[in-house]
């Protein structure tokens, strides 16, 4: 079993290049599926979720071939209707349940594992089926698996007006009204910029999509689209859990391959704690001296602050003078991480959507468990600035989203290891 082992205290200082978007590259793979002939994808991150939905593209029949660790070759000319997505791959991951729009739109049918990813409480998909439905596809759940099939043979455009501002059924619509008959819009659509990426990889290939990045995206359905090259954004929550990880452990780093204004409501946020962001064309400058000062914090969908930055915020406010408020606007239960973070001397109350946040002057080192995959970079970011060490269980979590987190750390000084330890004995019925 893996651990990470931070000794906390050392400033940042250097510079860190940001990865492509885990979650771009989680939709643009599947959606290589409606593309007749070869698609190169340049700037994958080389991150766990990604080698799965390879593998999982794979098992239904495409070709997959890896150029280098971050651009790959697709071709899935060889995917045939009634190609199922394993079981047990499919529900590891949330973002299979993308195999149901793209094989909707290349097959119109499809049978994919109901989804699983971070455990963030209640996540239902009734955005997603209420999607398909307008599409004329009929819906039920047999076995622990969706299954989908357009009513007369293909699906037919649809207004849709999602009754929240879904990422994954905002892109689940994009993908299964790419090829359908005719006009989809998409009102109250996600405007986040995974979103915009894989607008932009569909219409490179021949789609016909308007409006992504706002609240109405409008999709005319094409009978073909054609393979080509595309290279994935990077990565804006990666890139700004690196602006955390500075803000908490003090110093001076310079993050490359990012897109500014991506990170826009994160340097907002960082910059009221009082660290100092200079933005360039396609990097950026951090720097935290002095002591944080509290902020205020609500998570709601792009452009507002970022769910998926909630808990690093949360790991930076617990030493910011005064008390912070926090409130998860999006998720519906996402302070998991806060009992670990107590452990290292965090004061954190929660009550339901809300935290309140009362800053330490120093958080010290313990013995933590990460319990999802931005958890796990909220307590990396706390071991950065703690007094002591600090060992991190459960890094496969961290190793989903993030690549490389260890090399790209100790790049900029800090005193960050991976270890294997043995598996903890479990109990036998024996044991005194
Ligand atoms: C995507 O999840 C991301 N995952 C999540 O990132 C991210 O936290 C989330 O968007 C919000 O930005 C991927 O892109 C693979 P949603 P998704 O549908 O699509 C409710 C990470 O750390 N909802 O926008 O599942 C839902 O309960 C991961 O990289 C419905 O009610 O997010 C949630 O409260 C974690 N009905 C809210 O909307 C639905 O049908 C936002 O969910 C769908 C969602």
């Amino acid at each position: 079993m893996t651990q990470y082992v931070i000794n906390g205290g050392t400033p940042l200082h250097g510079t860190v290049n940001i990865s492509g978007a885990k979650n771009a590259a989680l939709a643009i793979l599947p959606a290589t599926l409606l593309v007749d002939g070869p698609c190169r994808i340049e700037n994958i991150p080389k991150v766990t979720d990604v080698t799965l939905m390879l593998e999982i593209l794979r098992d239904v029949g495409a070709s997959i071939r890896l150029l280098d660790d971050n651009t790959v070759l697709i071709d899935s000319g060889g995917v045939r209707v009634g190609s199922v997505a394993p079981y047990e791959q499919a529900r590891r991951m949330r973002a299979s349940y993308y195999l149901i729009g793209a094989f909707l739109a290349r097959f119109s049918s499809a049978q994919v594992a109901m989804p699983g990813g971070c455990n963030l409480g209640v996540r239902p998909i009734d955005q997603h089926i209420k999607g398909f439905e307008a599409l004329g596809a009929d819906i039920h759940v047999k076995a622990g698996s969706i299954h989908a099939d357009a009513r007369n043979g293909h699906l037919t455009g649809s207004p849709v007006y999602l009754d929240v501002a879904s990422v994954g059924a905002t892109i689940n619509i994009i993908l299964a009204a790419a090829m359908a008959d005719g006009l989809t819009v998409i009102e109250n659509a996600a405007r986040e910029p995974h979103v915009v990426d894989l607008a932009n990889f569909l219409n490179s290939s021949g789609a016909d999509i308007k409006g992504a990045g706002t609240d109405m995206i409008k999709i005319r359905g094409k009978k073909r689209l054609n393979g080509g090259t595309y290279a994935i954004i990077p990565d804006q929550i990666e890139a700004g859990t690196y602006m955390a990880a500075v803000t908490a452990a003090g110093g001076e780093v310079t993050l490359n391959n990012v897109i500014p204004k991506h990170l826009e409501c994160i340097t907002a946020k960082l910059t009221e704690l009082g660290v100092d962001v200079e933005e360039f064309d396609d990097s950026i400058l951090i720097k935290r001296e002095g002591r944080l000062r509290k902020a205020n914090i609500k998570t709601l969908p792009y452009p507002g602050f970022p769910t998926d930055m909630q808990p690093q915020a949360s790991a930076c406010l617990s030493c910011a003078e005064g008390i912070s408020m926090i409130t998860e606007g999006v998720a519906d239960n996402r302070y998991r991480y806060v009992d670990e973070l107590k452990r290292m001397g965090a004061r954190i109350q929660v009550d339901g959507k809300v935290a309140v946040v009362e800053g330490v002057r120093r958080l010290t080192g313990a013995p933590v468990q990460a319990c999802d995959l931005r958890a796990g970079a909220a307590l990396v970011v706390a071991a950065l600035s703690a007094q002591g060490a600090t060992e991190i269980g459960g890094v496969y979590h961290i190793e989903r989203g993030y690549e490389d987190i260890v090399g790209k750390l100790r790049g900029v000084g800090a005193d960050i290891r991976s270890e294997e330890i043995p598996e903890p004995e479990l109990l036998t019925a024996n044991a005194t």
